[in-house]
């Protein structure tokens, strides 16, 4: 049994009861799974796509929600009824009702009734149709990493997308090395579930016992390295967040690294969870599921620099005394695009002008915005004059703003600065 009491037994009949951050975390996963299958099969001209997620750590498919009594889904059956979505808004919104979409679920779990408890509750929400179908759908019983290479040589093998939600318990049972291999796929993308008080742990007590994880697993050695008392003030979660951001950078091999915080109460972080992705596609609709699940108002003293995008935990006795709660979205709209003013006028300034694109790729882990939030922040600045936008070598007042358009400063402000 996990130390949190969170655990299931094989006939399906105990729910342990769902945490407001899993709740935000279930939810951001199925707003990303829908919103990626969309991606993946309504932009292109085929007809067919494979993909493999694979839950490496799935749990025993059900929770009770402690603030209504009701039943609340695992991460595995979200994950399943998130593709269904996604899948049917391609054939209705894409006009493809013929789309072969050949989605291959692989769950693992170390507990053998976890896995029993996950079946039962697959059947009671008729999903039995996926059991009975192994080119469908997998249970492995085992350690995650023990069972990894197997699954690399299939993805590898069929050459498709593949998506892995890696949410332990603990520190020790995903390791840097396994993340690389994932990303090393190419067409590959992790949301990871890692645990900072590790680190805070690890930090009270460099020499302690967490050494061996921390040099081993983790590979942190030479980051981490301020020598101070922590008591997570927000200067000290800001640090904690970079170094881990750049630590997953460096030794992933990821491209593009982005994370959410999840925070167990107004003010302190709980876990990360991490994106890792080889495309920037992918980390642009994460980012938009990230921004529908977040919570944190970046007016918010502390909140954009320190966490980013994050859902702190609001228990059902608290909510009534945070009306401003959801009303965060259009504040941290406007907040976000002049945040945007920081990463993204050097760079125009700094040239001949810069693609759109380019701009994007160029800053899109440093901030919470959205590619609506980049085109929103052009036209705020063509229309102050600050900027023109060039496309097809002239110059354009579309507000829909291309990837090839190039944007530059304004003639008339290039002039001011040579008279
Ligand atoms: C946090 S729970 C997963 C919850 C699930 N992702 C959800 O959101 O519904 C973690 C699960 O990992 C399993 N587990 C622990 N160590 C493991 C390992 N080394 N390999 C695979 N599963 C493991 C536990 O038995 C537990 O069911």
């Amino acid at each position: 049994m996990a130390k949190n009491g969170t655990f299931w037994v094989a006939d399906g009949s105990h729910l342990p009861d769902v945490e407001p951050h899993t709740k935000a975390k279930h939810r951001l996963v199925e707003e990303y799974i829908q919103n990626w299958i969309v991606t993946l099969c309504g932009n292109n001209i085929g007809k067919r796509k494979k993909v493999v997620i694979v839950d490496g750590f799935c749990g025993g498919g059900m929770y009770r929600d402690p603030d209504n009594g009701e039943m609340w889904s695992g991460s595995p059956i979200r994950i399943i009824r998130a593709v269904e979505k996604g899948l049917e808004r391609v054939k209705r919104e894409k006009s493809k009702p013929d789309y072969d979409l050949q989605a291959k679920y692989i769950f693992i779990d170390s507990d053998k009734n976890h896995l029993d408890s996950l079946k039962v509750h697959m059947i009671g929400n008729g999903l039995d149709s996926y059991l009975n179908d192994p080119e469908k759908c997998e249970l492995i019983h085992g350690e995650f990493d023990r069972k990894l290479d197997g699954i690399l040589l299939e993805a590898k093998k069929s050459k498709c997308s593949s998506f892995f939600l890696l949410d332990p318990f603990g520190y020790t049972d995903v390791s840097m090395r396994n993340m690389r291999d994932i990303i090393d796929l190419k067409k590959s993308e992790i949301l990871y579930t890692f645990m900072i008080e590790f680190v805070i742990r690890f930090l009270k007590e460099r020499d302690g016992k967490l050494k061996k994880a921390f040099e081993t697993v983790l590979e942190a050695g030479g980051y981490y390295e301020v020598e101070t008392q922590f008591d997570n003030t927000p200067a000290q979660q800001e640090y904690l967040k970079n170094q881990t951001l750049n630590l997953f950078r460096k030794r992933t091999n990821a491209d593009f690294v982005y994370g959410f915080s999840l925070l167990h109460n107004q003010s302190i972080v709980k876990y990360y969870l991490i994106h890792l992705a080889s495309s920037v596609v992918a980390q642009r609709v994460m980012k938009s599921a990230m921004w529908v699940q977040n919570n944190l108002d970046f007016l918010c003293q502390h909140h954009d620099n320190v966490y980013g995008m994050g859902h702190k935990s609001i228990y059902y006795y608290e909510d009534k005394n945070f009306p401003r709660l959801f009303d965060v979205k259009q504040t941290n709209t406007q907040a976000c695009i002049e945040k945007l003013d920081e990463d993204l006028m050097p760079l125009i300034y700094s040239g001949e002008g810069i693609q759109f694109s380019d701009l994007e790729l160029q800053t899109i882990q440093r901030n919470p915005a959205t590619i609506k939030h980049y085109a929103e922040f052009v036209n705020q600045q063509r229309e102050a004059k600050e900027i023109e936008v060039i496309r097809d070598g002239k110059n354009t007042t579309s507000k829909q703003v291309k990837p090839t358009d190039i944007i530059l400063r304004a003639k008339y402000k290039q002039t001011k600065l040579f008279t």
